[in-house]
């Protein structure tokens, strides 16, 4: 069994959908642990309702993200796929090296457009007709790194915050599963490179 941690900031729905997944018997892996960096955060008690140990942190109380890279690289026990859902803060280079190739995010846009906090009110500020969602492997940068999927979502002319939302959330709980599976499974070519497996 394929086991992954996931890393979040914030209401936890992506990763539920997960936690769905692997409950309905669609995604063969174990979430072995929940890292999350808002001691408030909503995503906490969907993981203490589905016994998912949880490693709780403020980046304030550590000297640097070395320090909490290196706590949250012993606590991980070489889990084979990262899976950053809603984390706001930029992965280090301590936690890179380690995971290379073995981290993923989702973004609420069509990346590169759109990177970093509320990609939903810029596409909306942007006027833009299409936005989406980006599935992608996690380098240094903000919301860069190898694309491994995206899906389109049209913006209409009457559309609210609340309506796109909606309609981006639909899609990544539908769209992360699947590709969770895929690489769990199937391992993936991005780049000509030789296929990954996990
Ligand atoms: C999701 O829409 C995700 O794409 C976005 O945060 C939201 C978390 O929602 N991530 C980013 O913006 C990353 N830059 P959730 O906590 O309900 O899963």
């Amino acid at each position: 069994m394929k086991k992954i941690a996931v890393f979040a900031s914030g209401s936890g729905s992506n990763f539920q959908a997960i936690i769905n997944v692997i409950r309905e018997g669609l995604l063969p892996a174990e979430i072995s642990l929940l890292v999350c960096d808002q001691p408030g955060a909503f995503a906490i008690e969907r993981a203490k309702a589905n016994q998912i140990p949880c490693f709780i942190f403020s980046a304030k109380d550590y000297p640097s993200k070395a320090d909490y890279e290196t706590e949250i690289i012993a606590l991980l026990k070489d889990v084979d796929l990262i899976v950053l859902a809603g984390y706001m803060r930029l992965v280090g280079p301590t936690l890179l090296k380690e995971y290379e190739g073995r981290i993923v995010n989702i973004h609420p846009s069509l990346l590169p457009a759109f990177p970093g906090k509320d990609a939903i009110g810029q596409a909306l500020a942007a006027k833009a007709n299409w936005t989406g969602v980006t599935i992608h492997f996690v380098d240094e940068g903000m919301d860069t790194g190898p694309v491994i999927v995206q899906e389109r979502i049209r913006i209409e002319e009457n559309e609210t915050r609340e309506s796109l939302q909606k309609k981006i959330q639909l899609t990544e709980h539908k769209l992360y599963p699947s590709i969770l599976h895929m690489l769990l499974t199937q391992g993936v070519v991005i780049n000509d490179e030789k296929a990954r497996t996990y």
